[in-house]
């Protein structure tokens, strides 16, 4: 089976990029990561990346500001020059416009830090801790028009700890991040998703495991009258 040739998106540090190259080391892979884009020149991931002996390419977003369009003609142009057939965002940090998004319809997958649909955006463990929430995580998901938005691949979660910082809920999450993305990333490339009404099902997919569930206290104490909760 020819391997499918996929393109990684960057803006940063390309933790999730290496990753995805550790993973498509494996010739069994599905899809060879067959270039490294980024919008940013001073990205550390396209060092990586061009350590691990892949192509890189730089298409300032700055340089086209107000120019989303010519922004996105530019990549497109490359990505075509690399005969790409799939893109990964792996901390891609430019909106992409609905005509990219249609143009790679199902051929676009995101990864996301958080349970979505909560915490689209931004900031998103400073805002778990914010939100007091006990499970907080991350998504693979196809891209969609929205932000942060589209059928969901896949999801961990991971516990929000009483002495978390946003940069040790991070850490949790990051952790995740580079075990679900190498999987999402081979069943697209390997033909077994299928979205319907939204919802994705994979083919041969294994059995989910159970849900993660913060411990509780113990001995769980019993509400008195002067403590009622409500
Ligand atoms: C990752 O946590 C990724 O989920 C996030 O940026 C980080 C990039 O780290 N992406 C988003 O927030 C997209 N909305 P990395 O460069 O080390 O992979």
């Amino acid at each position: 089976m020819p391997r499918l040739r996929t393109a990684i998106l960057i803006s940063g540090r390309g933790s999730n990029m290496a990753a995805l190259l550790a993973a498509a080391r494996d010739p069994a892979y599905p899809a060879e990561i067959a270039l490294v884009l980024s919008n940013r020149a001073e990205a550390a991931g396209l060092a990586r990346a061009a350590e691990a002996g892949v192509p890189t390419a730089v298409i300032e977003s700055r340089a086209h500001r107000g120019d989303r369009a010519g922004f996105e003609a530019a990549m497109q142009a490359v990505l075509e020059r690399h005969g790409i057939g799939l893109i990964a965002l792996a901390g891609f940090m430019r909106v992409l416009t609905p005509g990219f998004v249609e143009r790679w319809a199902g051929r676009l997958v995101n990864i996301h830090p958080s349970l979505l649909p909560a915490f689209p955006g931004l900031e998103t463990h400073e805002r778990a801790l914010a939100a007091g929430v006990r499970l907080h995580g991350c998504t693979v998901h196809l891209v969609s028009a929205g932000v942060d938005e589209g059928p969901i691949l896949v999801q961990a979660a991971v516990p929000v700890l009483p002495a978390d910082t946003p940069d040790s809920l991070a850490a949790r999450v990051l952790a995740e991040e580079h075990r679900i993305y190498p999987a999402a990333l081979a069943w697209l490339a390997a033909g077994r998703v299928r979205v319907e009404a939204g919802r994705v099902t994979v083919a041969d997919a294994p059995a989910p495991q159970a849900a993660l569930v913060n411990p509780l206290p113990e001995p769980a104490p019993l509400p008195t009258p002067s403590h009622r909760i409500g």
